[in-house]
């Protein structure tokens, strides 16, 4: 696991808009894996203004809330059409989130993963890094999933979240996430973390050994996984 520090979240997003460039100018039919949160937005802003070539590419989202309707502001997938599917030229019928408002949730994580393995897997995942530890829902526990399920929320994620609503009552309790081995069988992944909040973590996962209690250091056993580390969250 390769970790490399910016001097700002700004020349971070470039260095993360070069690396997406470069595959889908290596391959312009790519599967992206792809993250929502704060920390990719200077990312997909970057990724529009280079006004790439996405008519090839698909993208798979990690996770949404669950349940939610696709039109709720608070939904991924309103999330990800507002912050960067209708900026760029990418086909709707190619950008697969776990559907938020399906009736039967387990027949749903399955449908995701078998559609997920069609398509051949991700081929540059995108990840954020929660608070504690998280990469998609994939929470601290005792035991982690490995395929796409429903999980339900941990109170520091859903305080972490709060931040998007007006207050923590109305954070959804509940999610659908790609599970560990769906993030794991990405080729390559790249991490984004940046600011304070996220010091203790990203220490936590370059100085202690893997453990469930904190799911991104599973990401130490991935063959190509870069982790992108702005100086406020190194520093603290
Ligand atoms: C979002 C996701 C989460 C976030 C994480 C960090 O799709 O899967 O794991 O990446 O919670 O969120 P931010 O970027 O808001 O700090």
């Amino acid at each position: 696991m390769k970790k490399i520090v910016f001097e700002s979240d700004v020349s971070l997003a470039s260095f993360a808009a070069d690396m997406v460039q470069k595959q889908i100018e290596s391959k312009p039919d790519s599967i992206l894996g792809l993250a929502t949160g704060s920390t990719p937005l200077g990312l997909y802003k970057e990724l529009i203004d280079r006004n790439l070539d996405f008519s090839k590419i698909t993208a798979f989202n990690l996770d949404e809330y669950y349940p939610i309707q696709k039109t709720d502001d608070q939904s991924y997938a309103y999330f990800m059409k507002e912050n960067l599917f209708k900026h760029i030229n990418i086909r709707p019928e190619h950008c697969f989130i776990p559907n938020g408002e399906a009736k039967d949730a387990d027949a749903e994580c399955k449908r995701y993963d078998e559609l997920l393995e069609a398509y051949g897997g991700v081929d540059l995942q995108i990840l954020g890094l929660g608070e504690n530890g998280h990469i998609g829902f994939n929470e601290p526990d005792e035991e982690l999933v490995a395929g796409t399920h429903k999980t339900a929320l941990t109170q520091s994620t859903i305080q972490a979240n709060a931040r998007f609503f007006e207050s923590a009552d109305q954070v959804p309790t509940a999610a659908l996430t790609m599970g560990m081995k769906t993030i794991f069988s990405a080729k390559k992944i790249i991490v984004l973390v940046t600011g304070k909040k996220k010091h203790d973590i990203i220490h936590r996962l370059f100085e202690k050994g893997i453990t469930t209690d904190n799911p991104a250091s599973l990401l130490q056993l991935h063959p190509d996984v870069t982790v992108l580390v702005d100086t406020a969250a190194e520093e603290g």
